[in-house]
């Protein structure tokens, strides 16, 4: 992002004018698990290709299983190949470029051990300060905590019982978290509550990877820097908004996972609100990080509270049944691994938000979310009002002609402007167009797995793409409501949406109140 702490960085710049990231050593608690092999490796590996490391970078592996840095060096290694040679990974290139990976596992060692115990940290603390010297890495160091939420608070406890949090003069500690960040309102405040006993707020990196996403950083680009849209952003212009991400792809080996947390805490409050927040927020004063974190704040704070019958009309729910989703059978969620045959668990969900700010009263803001659909699409679809009157009022063709603007988050990045324009001939007919910009065909981009932006800008301190307690809260407020009625009314006939479909008859219905209708899943 642009409010960079360049000074912090070497001043030399790399291939992509980027500074390279300043002398750090990264410790990852969860070395052995998914999340570190299959993203936070990989990302480094990616950046390492790119330059962007410097050649003061330590990495420490910090796991329970046993095994020898070697072991762990070599496991990731075969990782990454396999990424290669099969696919199917964030990860994915033609080849390994030996080079870099020699290069990153030079700086690799591993430390094995229990994070519930307090000599991990001493023999963590020992290790950083031998590095500080035989690595260069100026004390400053990245905790990467890749671990189950449920042990977040711990290790920032044991990381400060230890004093390695503690910040020297010209040293600096971050403590990168992983998603989720707590379970409800009253988890999520607990838990910054735990961690800001150990740690300042500008110390806390709170991950979600769709901030690493080029096309939801571009939505600020789009919006702020050019002079054609910002005058439309608003009620005078905007009839409603509709922001999709939709998933093939079922809960897979995540049955556990998902039976506890269902599709509004993974998605919602999270992911969907960093959507919602780039489209709807306030022009932000500059690109730093707080003056953006304000203004994303602001807007989610501005999210109308639900009554209790509200959240229940306002917010649909839905689970799949067996189908057919990209040609291939799929079973329903309840057959799904470690899934219970009478889940209520949500697979799907379906919201009507509105926004109590001058810039949006009474434009309704749609979100949906949900696996096993027809396709994978996540985009933010702005609908503009009607013209005011047809001039075309009487000719053969009455037909609705709304202006959209889509932005393509993933796949197929772009963005769609579809208008009406007059069919050639001799009668008056109109057709609605598309201009659409696609990213690919006016950018090369680096392989990446949406990590490296992320990672690298913790390590250059420039927190904009992280989320900020208060964001995080105020997403937590404006679900509650929904998550509480919930609670209180079971679902009504669970799996209601076929695998394969555009998702449950009950997310069609909140919108045909309103006498709208999604836009269709391609
Ligand atoms: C994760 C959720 O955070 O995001 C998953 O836990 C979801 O359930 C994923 O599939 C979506 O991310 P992406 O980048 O694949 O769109």
């Amino acid at each position: 992002m642009t409010g960079r702490k360049q000074n912090e960085s070497d001043k030399s710049a790399t291939v992509d004018g980027a500074p390279v990231a300043p002398p750090c050593a990264m410790a990852i608690f969860g070395a052995a698990g998914d999340l570190t092999r299959r993203l936070v490796v990989p990302a480094l590996y990616n950046l390492a290709c790119a330059g962007r490391l410097p050649d003061a970078f330590r990495l420490v592996g910090v796991d329970l299983a046993q095994q020898s840095g070697q072991d762990w060096a070599e496991g990731l290694g075969e990782t990454m190949q396999q990424f290669v040679t099969r696919g199917g990974g964030e990860f994915s290139a033609d080849h390994i470029d030996r080079n870099a990976w020699r290069w990153l596992t030079q700086r690799m060692s591993y430390i094995q051990g229990d994070l519930t115990d307090p000599g991990l940290y001493d023999r963590l603390g020992a290790h950083l300060e031998e590095l500080a010297q035989t690595g260069k890495t100026g004390g400053n160091v990245i905790f990467y905590l890749a671990i189950a939420d449920r042990f977040f608070a711990r290790a920032v406890a044991g990381l400060g019982a230890s004093d390695l949090t503690h910040e020297t003069d010209g040293q600096w500690r971050r403590v990168v978290i992983e998603k989720p960040f707590g379970h409800d309102l009253a988890s999520a405040q607990a838990l910054n509550a735990e961690i800001l006993k150990t740690l300042t707020e500008s110390q806390i990196y709170r991950m979600d990877h769709f901030l690493g996403k080029e096309t939801v950083q571009n939505i600020m680009a789009l919006r702020f820097a050019n002079g054609l849209f910002e005058p439309l952003w608003n009620r005078e212009h905007i009839d409603h908004v509709q922001i999709t991400a939709a998933e093939t792809v079922g809960v897979e080996h995540r049955g556990k996972f998902y039976e506890r947390t269902g599709a509004l805490r993974d998605m919602v409050p999270n992911h969907m609100f960093q959507l919602f927040s780039m489209t709807a927020m306030e022009p932000p004063i500059s690109f730093d990080a707080d003056a953006v974190r304000d203004k994303k704040a602001e807007v989610i704070q501005a999210i109308r509270p639900l009554t209790p019958p509200e959240a229940l009309r306002n917010a649909v729910r839905g689970q799949y049944d067996a189908g057919t989703v990209s040609g291939n059978k799929v079973n329903a969620y309840r057959y799904e691994p470690d899934v219970a045959a009478d889940s209520v668990a949500e697979t799907y969900v379906a919201l009507k938000l509105e926004i109590d700010n001058w810039r949006w009263a009474g434009v309704p803001f749609y979100l949906r979310t949900g696996k096993s659909l027809k396709s994978r699409q996540t985009e933010i679809a702005v609908r503009f009002h009607q013209a005011p009157y047809s001039l075309f009022r009487g000719t053969d063709v009455e037909r609705m002609h709304p202006n959209w603007m889509v932005l393509r988050i993933q796949p197929d990045e772009g963005v769609a402007l579809a208008f009406a324009a007059k069919r050639p001939g001799p009668t008056v007919r109109l057709e609605t167009v598309q201009m659409d910009f696609a990213y690919k065909t006016y950018f090369d981009t680096a392989p990446s797995t949406g990590y490296e932006t992320l990672i690298y800008d913790c390590m250059i301190g420039d927190a904009t793409l992280f989320q900020r307690a208060d964001s995080i809260e105020a997403g937590w407020q404006a679900v509650q409501p929904v998550l509480d009625a919930w609670t209180e009314h079971a679902p009504d006939g669970f799996p209601n949406y076929g695998a394969g479909s555009d998702g449950p008859a009950g997310a069609d219905a909140l919108l045909a109140r309103d006498g709208r209708s999604w836009r269709p899943l391609s």
